[in-house]
C-alpha cells in the first residue's frame, strides 16, 4: 500500500471533486464540508465514470442512470446501483492531500 499525493488542500475546496489514477485504479477524491474522502471513480452499476457525476453535499449522482452514492461511506443510495463504491483512506499532511492505494 502506498500513500499517493492527490493535490494541495487549497486546490480542492469544499463541494469540489478531482480524479486520480494510481496503481491501476481510478479514484474520486472529494471535499465535503472541509473533510476529504476517496471512493472508486467508476460506478458500481455499469462502469460510468463518476468524475462526470454531479456532487451535491455528500452525494454524487451518476450521469448514466442517476444512481446516487454517499461519498463519505461509498453506500449506494438508490437503484439501479446496489453495490457500494470502494472507499480509500485519505490523509492531509502539511498542505497536501494523500490517498492510500493498494
Ligand atoms: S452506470 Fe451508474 S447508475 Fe448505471
Amino acid at each position: 500500500m502506498t500513500w499517493v499525493k492527490v493535490c494541495q488542500v487549497s486546490e480542492l475546496p469544499p463541494g469540489e471533486k478531482t480524479g486520480l489514477e494510481a496503481m491501476g485504479k481510478n479514484i474520486l477524491v472529494v471535499n465535503v464540508d472541509a473533510s476529504f474522502y476517496a471512493v472508486d471513480a467508476i460506478c458500481s452499476h455499469e462502469a460510468q465514470d463518476l468524475g462526470s457525476g454531479i456532487l451535491i453535499d455528500n452525494k454524487i449522482t451518476c450521469t448514466r442512470h442517476l444512481s446516487q452514492f454517499d461519498v463519505t461511506t461509498g453506500e449506494a443510495l438508490n437503484t439501479p446501483a446496489t453495490v457500494p463504491l470502494r472507499r480509500f483512506e485519505v490523509k492531509v499532511e502539511g498542505d497536501m492531500v494523500y490517498v492510500l492505494v493498494d
